[in-house]
């Protein structure tokens, strides 16, 4: 976050990109109210430069360990929040709505911010994304052609033979044998998502971490298929708690 924020602004930082065929996207500035800082940062006297930027977020370090993502994507806090035990998905503490703290720099109209504190994880290396990037294209195209076909109840579907999707997604690979694992447990972890109602779209290398024990796991459910249905806690005023609420069907 910027070091001399405008006046009123405990913290501000200008966030999201513009990508032409990405719906939704472009910059929009965050403004965060002394109140807001002091809840997601604590007393923490630098907040510091964001550790990791996407389309729509980004995401500055706690004092802590934990992180916190500001993101305009209601997607994603949809995503995680169906998403909630899957121990392959980054663990959500909290998320909390920012009422008319982001101003979107090309319409210049206010939207919501939304506040995602979570588990730190470390992003994949740009020679792990490189080599995993195609198979994991391959994986992912068969996944939600598997997913799309299916017609039984959600709640029972299973991926077909994770493995040998992931012998053939992973076919002439550097790494070749990490590959094969890592895909058919892609394989495994969809499955799992989609039996809570999520359709993870969005697989290429720049989303999954790993967790502090050598775990990986999704960071970002932006494309998961779930529109706005969740009560989500504002955070406006000294006495809102940060706090999960009951989720609306
Ligand atoms: N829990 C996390 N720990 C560490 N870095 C993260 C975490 N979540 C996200 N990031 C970093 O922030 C970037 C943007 O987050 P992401 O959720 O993918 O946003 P976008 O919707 O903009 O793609 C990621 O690519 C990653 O580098
Ligand atoms: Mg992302």
């Amino acid at each position: 976050m910027s070091r001399r924020p405008p006046k009123a602004c405990a913290a501000s930082a200008t966030i999201g990109k513009y990508k032409p065929k990405v719906k939704g996207s472009g910059p929009y500035e965050v403004c965060l109210s002394p109140t807001q800082r002091k809840e997601l940062f604590g007393d923490q006297k630098v907040i510091g430069k964001s550790i990791g930027c996407g389309t729509f977020a980004c995401v500055w370090q706690k004092d802590n360990g934990q992180v916190v993502k500001l993101t305009k994507d209601r997607e994603d806090v949809e995503g995680l929040l169906s998403a909630k035990g899957s121990d392959r998905v980054v663990k959500v503490i909290s998320i909390a709505e920012l009422p008319a703290s982001g101003l979107d720099v090309r319409s210049k109209k206010v939207i919501p911010v939304y506040a995602i504190t979570a588990e730190k994880l470390t992003p994949l290396t740009s020679s792990q994304q490189k080599w995993l990037s195609k198979p994991l294209n391959s994986a992912r195209t068969a996944l939600l052609k598997s997913a799309e076909k299916y017609r039984g109840p959600a709640k029972q579907y299973q991926f077909p033979q994770p493995s040998e999707l992931g012998r053939r997604a992973c076919k002439g690979a550097v790494q070749t044998k990490k590959c094969e694992t890592f895909i058919s447990q892609f394989a495994d972890a969809f499955g799992e998502l989609f039996r809570k109602g999520v359709v993870f779209q969005d697989a290429h290398g720049g989303n999954f971490g790993i967790d502090s024990k050598g775990r990986w796991k999704i960071l970002d459910l932006g494309y998961s298929g779930i529109k706005k249905r969740s009560i989500v806690p504002v955070l406006n005023g000294p006495s809102k708690k940060l706090r999960v609420l009951r989720r609306v069907r």
